[in-house]
């Protein structure tokens, strides 16, 4: 793939087989500079080399769960995606180091990925676990989970699909159940065990691990849609283009050719 630096190996694979970069999944035409762009919409299933249901991980760290999960479920489809590269690439390699073909890791904005870019329907289900909860009150607006993040969320999911929310933060927890209660997109939440810890893989993520041995608690929450219907996909505004395409310039990605 052009503009990919020296390629390195796991035990079990290429890290470059699991990791994309969200630049290089939008395609190369859009709309003029001053203009909003919707781009033709991603069916993530193109990503993967079985057909097979997809879940989605917003801001997957390290890649715990991820691979876990895609290690214990070979027969589903797990995409992670991560804005800090750095853990992007840590995901892929934990991946290839595992032998994972049904694990992928975008690098990228999720809130751009969900909201513009990921077709409908596509995805069984969203996992978030630990969002960052930007508590100086200028940073609020930064917080994933939002009521347009869960409006977006419903309209990527199957009928039948749902969204996990796992955070350490009771008040973000309190306030993304109001935002997701907002849209009448969710059933009301259903309140999720905390599950026995034996040992250091017991753990969902990095995150639960950290908090659960500072012996901090953890809200737990699942969604399952209702079945009305999600707003639309919604476009990628110039501004954003401009960071897009400054990526993009960066990493030598060119977008992905239009059919
Ligand atoms: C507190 S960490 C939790 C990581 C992991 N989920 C866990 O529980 O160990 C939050 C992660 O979300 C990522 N993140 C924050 N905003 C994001 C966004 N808009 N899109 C994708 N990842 C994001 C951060 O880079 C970070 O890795």
């Amino acid at each position: 793939m052009p503009g990919r630096g020296p390629k390195k190996r796991g035990r079990g694979g290429d890290p470059a087989e699991h990791l994309r970069s969200l630049t290089e999944l939008l395609p190369t035409e859009a709309a003029a500079d001053s203009e909003a762009w919707l781009p033709a919409p991603l069916d993530p299933a193109v990503l993967f080399s079985q057909p097979a249901a997809i879940e989605l991980e917003v801001g997957c760290g390290k890649g715990l769960f991820l691979a876990s999960a895609a290690e214990a479920q070979p027969k589903r489809n797990y995409l992670g995606v991560e804005l800090a590269p750095g853990y992007a690439e840590l995901t892929a390699a934990r991946c290839a180091a595992r032998g994972l073909p049904n694990a992928q890791v975008i690098s990228g904005d999720a809130t751009l990925l969900i909201r513009s870019l990921l077709a409908d329907h596509c995805v069984q289900a969203v996992h978030v676990y630990f969002p960052d909860p930007w508590w100086k009150a200028r940073h609020r607006k930064r917080r994933v989970l939002c009521q347009p993040f869960f409006q977006q969320a419903a309209r990527i999911l199957a009928s039948d699909g749902t969204v996990h929310v796992w955070t350490d933060v009771e008040e973000y927890f309190l306030e993304a159940m109001d935002a997701a209660a907002a849209t009448g997109l969710f059933q009301p939440p259903r309140s999720v065990p905390e599950p026995a810890a034996e040992n250091d893989f017991d753990y969902r993520t990095h995150f639960e691990r950290r908090t659960r041995l500072a012996e901090k608690p953890v809200w737990r929450a699942e969604l399952d849609r209702t079945d009305l219907s999600p707003p639309h996909r919604q476009p990628i505004t110039p501004y954003e283009r401009i960071r897009l395409q400054t990526a993009a310039a960066k990493t030598g990605h060119p977008g992905r050719p239009t059919e």
